[in-house]
């Protein structure tokens, strides 16, 4: 028996824009995420576009990928970048001494700048202060926006690319709690002031730069760095990971799970919502105008390395679990559009909770990627509020909402709504009211499977996919919408 749910959506009230970088990514050099995932050579037998897998190159396309942050995370604190510049047979191997493994440096600035221009995405560097240099970040961010004919200009050019780049994001430093450094929040605050004073881009192409923020509930981080660097931070980021078990040394399985797990997923990713109103308290301090964001460059789910993925670092499959999580965590993302102006999910390809999974030549697309593709169509809307009244969902001592949802209406007018319902057992009818609007017409895809741990394998690849939802009907102004379990739909009122 289908239970009973209310939705109003307010759009005679509408909010912010939706920044388009909240569907942001993260492509670390680490694993199979650059090498094999995005790069495999000009010389590969795999199909690609100098060098750049096709496959890959093309789902990115599709889902409208609207920056990446690159190198990394933690492999960014020690990265050269003069080590990826230059005729690729000579450069530098490098020891990953993050990951394991070693870097070939194939994959550097000019790769990574053509490939997010070829996917048309915005740029993200992620700066190394933990063991580089001003000097070497102020000459890094020289030798890929300077116009003229500096020696770095020259160089670049000398090395393939005449027009200098845009370069959108500069991140300084990563993580300067942990691995970019150990730093005390009181020193890093004077750290970046000092790396933000020589980040020197083109008057007519400024960099937003990027402090390094806190990890997860750290709120005391975030207030030290505003009140100490405030006035010199454009963003500061906020990193989240959802640990299924909540044991770092045992995070549980991407593919075996219960709906224990299930719950403990879902119940992490609706913690997003507290965790970035407690850091923007903390910001509304020292910025009530909100000029600056908050930007949550790294989560999603961390779980146990996939059992089969050889030395790949963070490997791991991805479920129907995921793409519940994830849709929960954009919603609540757009709950906060006003604050949060880009987030990066960690990570691209091939590391923790991928869009895509590749193995030699074979290319399989997540649950995950299917919910950034439905969800594409909030890109750049407007968000338009909502209220949401559904019965809870309960596993044990634990109860969250059963569903959540988001909206936007889009630069045509079109009103765009997101539902998901977290409860694997029950569905609901949705009574969905659009305040404001006058529509007539509605359609959508849903994303659901008949298993919580469903996913989409090389030979398998369409187990967990989008279809057509015949689920709604609109009657006298209100769209009433049957919603199957563990389901995630958009509807598009027209
Ligand atoms: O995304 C994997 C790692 O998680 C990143 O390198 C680091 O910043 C974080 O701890």
């Amino acid at each position: 028996v289908a239970q009973e749910a209310q939705v109003i959506v307010h759009a005679d009230r509408p909010g912010p824009v939706i920044h388009p970088e909240i569907y942001g990514q993260f492509a670390e050099q680490l694993g199979r995420g650059i090498y094999g995932g995005i790069w495999v050579g000009e010389h590969s037998s795999i199909p690609n576009i100098r060098g750049y897998r096709k496959d890959v190159v093309d789902a990115l396309k599709a889902i409208k990928v609207p920056v990446i942050r690159w190198p990394g995370g933690c492999f960014a604190d020690q990265y050269d970048w003069r080590d990826g510049i230059g005729p690729r047979d000579k450069r530098p191997v490098r020891m990953n001494a993050s990951w394991g493994g070693e870097d070939s440096n194939q994959f550097g600035t000019h790769e990574f700048m053509d490939f997010a221009e070829l996917i048309g995405a915005k740029t993200y560097v992620n700066i190394n202060v933990g063991t580089g240099t001003p000097r070497e970040m102020s000459q890094w961010i020289e030798y890929m926006t300077a116009d003229g004919h500096s020696s770095l200009a020259q160089q670049r050019r000398a090395n393939g690319r005449d027009k200098p780049w845009k370069l959108d994001y500069a991140g300084i430093g990563n993580e300067m709690w942990g691995c970019g450094g150990s730093m005390r929040p009181q020193f890093y605050a004077d750290v970046y002031r000092q790396y933000a004073t020589f980040v020197h881009a083109p008057s007519n192409a400024p960099v937003v730069r990027v402090a390094s923020g806190a990890n997860a509930g750290d709120v005391g981080w975030t207030d030290t760095v505003m009140s100490i660097a405030g006035s010199q931070i454009d963003a500061i980021s906020l990193h989240d990971y959802t640990i299924p078990t909540g044991d770092w040394s045992h995070k549980g399985s991407a593919t075996q799970f219960g709906e224990d797990e299930w719950m403990s997923t879902l119940q992490g990713a609706l913690r997003m919502d507290d965790l970035i109103a407690r850091h923007s308290a903390v910001m509304d301090k020292y910025d009530p105008k909100k000029r600056v964001a908050l930007v949550v460059d790294e989560w999603g789910n961390w779980m146990d390395r996939d059992p089969g993925a050889g030395d790949a670092a963070l490997y791991q499959q991805n479920s129907l679990r995921d793409a519940l999580s994830a849709a929960v965590t954009l919603d609540i993302f757009q709950a906060h559009a006003d604050r949060v102006r880009m987030a990066n999910i960690a990570q691209m390809v091939n590391v923790l909770q991928a869009m895509i999974l590749t193995d030699q030549s074979r290319m399989v697309l997540t649950p995950t990627y299917y919910v950034f593709d439905m969800y594409k169509v909030f890109q750049g809307a407007t968000y338009l509020p909502v209220d949401v009244q559904a019965p809870v969902y309960r596993y044990g001592n634990v109860s969250v909402p059963g569903v959540h949802a988001t909206a936007g209406r889009d630069a045509a007018g079109v009103v765009h709504v997101a539902l998901v319902n977290l409860d694997p057992h029950h569905a609901d009818t949705v009574r969905l009211t659009v305040l404001g609007v006058k529509g007539s017409a509605v359609q959508g895809r849903e994303l659901t499977a008949s298993e919580i741990n469903a996913i989409n394998t090389f030979d398998h690849p369409d187990r967990v996919r989008p279809v057509a939802f015949d689920g709604a009907t609109f009657k006298h102004g209100v769209v009433t919408v049957v919603l199957p379990p563990k389901s995630v739909v958009v509807l598009d009122l027209h």
